[in-house]
């Protein structure tokens, strides 16, 4: 296990490094604050020790940002002997134990020792609980995180109505998972889920495929086809991307809606339609209105329940449980990643969220032979990504410099003259940057 310590005292830092060191820990060590978020965002540590009262940044500040990084990490505060009331501001701020100095040293392993051990407990009873319980739905949807409840407790009241249900979300998120979900737990559930891909649909098809046409209602129409208006008469439509609709076709749409009434195209009557509309996109609607890319009319007619999906980063603690879904979903072997590799997943941005998390196991499944999935075994892209979303100007610089680097240097498997030319640099300097981001193969 790696664990990191932080404290402004050397005299400290040594002695706690040199005792974990004999008793098999892999150990680093920060001076402050600010070098301990910089180590913290690049090791997958799975343990803190941190001093409580530090120059700059001062334990508590500290632990809340790391946990913001990494949920999953685990942490003993150490403080001054004798500062009153400590344990209670220890658990505001979000430690696990705390310990009094001067440090007893046994006392300290043994608190190491059952962190670890309450950390494979609690994964398994999360494991247990996770998610909903869809297991009589034909979908399963994973997600034990505060955020994550909200949205499945959302569906759940959503479910029993007939209005109208817009869901946003950045893409991968799982909006049409819970547009299928809003649909199984309506009443509608024993009737069709319909959708219709916005973006996906060319133009001059649109109608004839909403709506439907008669035999010879245009060149090509050779036979008689009902719409996915019909198709899904007494069930749900699902609108997806429903942002990318040019605004002729809003109108269309925005008629059926408000009449509940579709023509097929070609014929001379209009017949009632009734369904249910959930419509999706991961656009900003509102700011389209403003501008004039979407009418307000249909936005409002849209969104009358609204969801929002959060991304992946703001609910990190779901990662592993969705780790462990995709791994049972693409795996017949036992396979598990191992403490370190998962830090790392935890940590990472995941800018295609869920899905983008899916296919990576899938990738790395198919990849990796042994039954444990460790550090060197995920793409390079996530072990060198710098957690960094805020910091200073100097501090992104730096993070995407490495990034720069380390993109090229993949892209030319790493032989150093080739990626040096790319970058415009020479190899020697190329050299010392990867030693000074510490970046390998
Ligand atoms: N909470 C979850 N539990 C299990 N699987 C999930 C979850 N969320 C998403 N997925 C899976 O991730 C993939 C992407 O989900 P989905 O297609 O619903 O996302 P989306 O928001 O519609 O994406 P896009 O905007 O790109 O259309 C799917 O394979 C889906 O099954
Ligand atoms: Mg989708």
């Amino acid at each position: 296990m790696k664990i990191l310590i932080v404290d402004d005292e050397k005299i400290q830092r040594d002695m706690l490094k040199g005792f974990l060191e004999k008793k098999g820990y892999e150990v680093s060590c920060a001076a402050d604050g600010a070098r301990a978020l910089s180590l913290f965002n690049d090791i997958p540590f799975s343990m803190v020790l941190t001093d409580h009262k530090m120059p700059g940044m001062t334990g508590d500040e500290l632990l809340a940002e790391m946990q913001r990084i990494n949920p999953l990490v685990r942490s003993i505060m150490i403080t001054a002997h004798g500062t009153v009331d400590m344990a209670v501001q220890v658990m505001k701020a979000g430690a696990d134990d705390f310990m009094e100095k001067p440090v007893d040293l046994m006392v300290l392993l043994e608190k190491i020792m059952l962190l670890e051990q309450a950390a494979a407990i609690s994964r398994e009873a999360e494991e247990l609980k996770a998610g909903m319980d869809t297991k009589d739905l034909p979908i399963t949807i994973i997600g034990n995180s505060e955020p994550m409840r909200e949205v499945l407790s959302l569906a759940g009241r959503m479910a029993p109505t007939d209005y109208t249900a817009m869901i946003r979300g950045e893409t991968g998120t799982g909006k049409e998972l819970i547009a299928r979900l809003i649909h199984l737990l309506s009443p509608r559930s024993d009737k069709a889920f319909v959708e219709v891909n916005c973006a996906a649909i060319p133009e001059n098809l649109f109608e004839s495929e909403l709506f439907g046409h008669e035999k010879g209602a245009f060149t090509g129409a050779l036979t008689r086809r009902r719409g996915r208006f019909e198709l899904a008469h007494g069930g749900t439509l699902f609108l997806d991307e429903v942002g990318e609709l040019p605004l002729n076709l809003q109108a269309k749409l925005l008629k059926a809606l408000q009449e509940k009434r579709i023509t097929r195209v070609g014929s001379e009557t209009d017949r009632q339609v009734d369904v249910r509309v959930v419509a999706a996109t991961n656009r900003d609607l509102k700011q389209m209105v403003h501008d004039g890319g979407f009418r307000e009319d249909l936005y409002f007619r849209l969104n009358v329940l609204e969801m929002e999906l959060p991304p992946l980063r703001r609910r990190r603690t779901d990662i592993p449980l969705l780790v462990d879904h995709f791994l049972e979903k693409f795996v017949t072997r036992p396979v598990s990643f191992d403490p370190e590799a998962m830090n790392i997943l935890v940590k990472y941005g995941f800018p295609g969220n869920v899905r983008e998390l899916e296919h990576m196991i899938q990738r790395i499944v198919t990849l990796c032979r042994s039954s444990i999935v460790r550090e060197n075994d995920l793409p390079p892209e996530i072990r060198f990504h710098n957690a960094a979303e805020t910091g200073t100007l100097a501090e992104k610089m730096d993070a995407l410099e490495k990034e720069l680097i380390l993109t090229a240097l993949s892209r030319h498997e790493w032989v150093q003259t080739r990626a040096a030319e790319e970058l415009g640099i020479s190899e020697r300097v190329l050299r010392y940057k990867i030693k000074k981001h510490r970046l390998k193969n």
